[in-house]
């Protein structure tokens, strides 16, 4: 992260501003004892639950659980890189900066260099070719047939491959390309038969795809007519890989950041026609399905991702693997849901700009509300059986909500649809949630107080979870705790992977003769979920010395649980055996339980 600002320089500028002074350019803080309290910038809310800590130059909402030091916050507010914030804040500061907006050239190779000016070089000639040129003018005219502006052709650098079997290839070789480069870039292929070279794209409009920092890796060429493919896009390359790489993310990155919300395409037609309707956060994968990579990079990225898929089978199928994906790794999913058979380009032609804006986009639903309608298809609800094989699958969908109020709702919906009592459904629900405590929560009504929600689920933590919370707390204020709870451990970690990640992520920024430093711990952690863990432990009360006993109750809780879960694991076996009619092998296993039970 700071790789191209020096460090001292992160911590003058840490150390020149105070946090109070910049959110408060934003929002209206009143004190309230050590701290600030404001409206959230960064949810809607009547009353204040955003609080600014002057001590540890940190800020946190307890609404929606943001939180960060003061290059996050304009990271977030302004949909700033951290190099960006940390130029902003310099500014203010009067901090001379020195740094280099580019990634420094010497750290590329030559021949990833030379790739990256031969795309950039054909992307400016493509793109004459479409707008200024006799030849791309047909070409030009179809585009503009379906729809395209000259303002989308120009921001989405969209162009022209001329019908020749060597044109890009000459073209380059006279720039002083070498072959072998261009076969490497994907933008020539060798037939082997005999040698020959020729032009990969021909006759096609060309879509250049870039990078995150606006650097053309690779090219789609859609055929202008009916050719197969319709689209023929770059090969895998050294600068190209399908996986990692999202259509658009150079432009829409800092309105993602700054809405936390990214709309996702199956095309990149529907990228360029979405945004003509003001959808400027919109993104696309490049003819592959959502990876695991690229729900990654979504979530550092934002808190919700909307998917808009094809109205056919294929999208939403697709949707509904999406939304899985992404809701498993943490982010919020919302589908926006067209006519069957459209797609959102198609949506646009038909119907306008401004209603794909506000009755697609804008009248998404939540995922849950898209399975609902996903397990409905090739049902007929009428018959009995197909009617109680869709409620017991969506009840199962609901069981895995997370929040005792969205259970609430969309069991109310079915109860109400179909006709049944509440407490039957609730009893149903439980079976397969295998009653964890927080599922237990189930009078709550629907409320608009989220403080006070969270507040109870809370209390209904596992103690464990309380332990580790009030442990990282103290580790937080003092290395020597935070060394002392790692040889307490004993090389057991915390129950909660987010837990054991801060812990870990902690002992290094102690171990590198780091002090305790909130603001500053923020900035060694780079996931944007665990700060917001982080920086809502910090906001815990906890006593200001962690006594011994205390502490010793701490590490017991967290390692009860395990051993918990390893009686429970006895326990079944010693079942099984009993089954068995192995009692020689239950009642050993029995000896080994009340061990374990002892130990607790
Ligand atoms: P679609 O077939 O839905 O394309 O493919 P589209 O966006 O509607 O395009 P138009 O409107 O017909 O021009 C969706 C995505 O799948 C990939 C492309 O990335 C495309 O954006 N694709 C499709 C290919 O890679 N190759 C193909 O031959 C077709
Ligand atoms: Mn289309």
């Amino acid at each position: 992260m700071a790789e191209l600002i020096a460090e001292e320089k992160i911590n003058q500028i840490r150390q020149s501003v105070d946090i109070v002074d910049v959110i408060s350019e934003y929002i209206q803080l009143k004190k309230h004892g050590r701290n600030y309290f404001g409206l959230c910038p960064f949810h809607g809310e009547s009353t204040p639950s955003f609080s600014v800590s002057p001590d540890k130059q940190i800020y946190h909402c307890f609404g929606c659980k943001a939180g960060g030091n003061v290059f996050s916050f304009l990271m977030e507010k302004d949909g700033l890189t951290f190099v960006e914030a940390a130029m902003k804040l310099a500014e203010r500061a009067n901090i001379e900066l020195e740094i280099q907006t580019n990634v420094p050239a010497k750290s590329i190779s030559k021949d990833f260099q030379q790739m990256l000016d031969a795309h950039d070089l054909l992307r400016k000639f493509y793109h004459h070719l479409l707008v200024n040129t006799k030849d791309g003018q047909e070409a030009l005219e179809y585009l503009l047939k379906r729809g395209f502006t000259n303002e989308s052709i120009e921001k989405f650098q969209i162009g022209y491959a001329l019908p020749s079997w060597d044109y890009t290839f000459k073209l380059l070789t006279k720039k002083g390309f070498s072959i072998d480069l261009l076969e490497k870039s994907g933008l020539i292929i060798k037939r082997e038969r005999d040698g020959n070279v020729f032009d990969r794209f021909r006759n096609r409009i060309m879509f250049p795809i870039f990078d995150r920092n606006g650097n053309t890796i690779a090219f789609s060429g859609r055929s202008l007519g009916g050719e197969d493919p319709k689209y023929l896009n770059s090969p895998e390359t050294a600068i190209f890989n399908k996986s990692k790489i999202i259509y658009n993310y150079h432009l829409a990155r800092s309105h993602i950041r700054k809405h936390q919300q990214a709309v996702l395409f199956e095309g990149f037609a529907d990228v360029i026609a979405a945004d003509r309707s003001g959808v400027v956060n919109g993104v696309a994968t490049m003819g592959t399905s959502l990876t695991e990579e690229h729900v990654e990079i979504l979530r550092r990225d934002c808190q919700t991702v909307t998917i808009c898929y094809d109205a056919d089978h294929a999208g939403i199928e697709a949707s509904y693997r999406a939304g899985n994906m992404l809701t498993a790794a943490g982010s919020n999913v919302f589908v926006a849901v067209m006519p069957e058979g459209l797609d959102p380009d198609d949506y646009i032609k038909q119907f306008g700009e401004e209603k794909f804006f506000h009755d697609v986009i804008g009248a998404s639903i939540t995922f849950m509300s898209f399975k609902l309608l996903y397990y409905r298809r090739g049902k007929n609800l009428q018959h009995e059986g197909e009617r109680l094989l869709y409620i017991e699958e969506v009840l199962k969908e609901i069981s895995k909500l997370e929040k005792a109020v969205e259970r609430d709702h969309y069991l109310r919906q079915i109860a109400n649809e179909f006709s049944l009592s509440l407490d039957a459904l609730l009893q149903q629900l439980q079976s397969y949630s295998g009653g964890k405590p927080e599922n237990q929560l189930k009078k709550q009504k629907g409320s608009n107080q989220p403080v006070l929600i969270r507040k109870q689920i809370d209390q209904l933590k596992p103690a464990y979870y309380n332990a580790e919370r009030h442990l990282i707390a103290h580790m937080l204020k003092s290395s020597e705790v935070a060394f002392k709870v790692q040889q307490l451990l004993q090389g057991n970690t915390f129950n909660i992977d987010e837990h054991q990640a801060i812990f870990t992520y902690l002992l290094g920024f102690y171990e590198e003769g780091n002090q305790p430093d909130p603001s500053l711990f923020l900035n060694f952690v780079q996931d944007e979920r665990l700060r917001r863990i982080i920086t809502e432990i910090e906001m815990m009360l906890v006593n200001e010395e962690l006594a011994e006993k205390e502490l010793s109750d701490y590490i017991k809780q967290v390692l009860n649980h395990q051993k918990m879960l390893k009686i429970k694991e006895k326990e079944a076996e010693r079942t099984e055996a009993e089954r068995q009619r192995d009692f020689l092998k239950a009642a050993a296993i029995a000896m080994e339980i009340i061990q374990l039970r002892k130990s607790l």
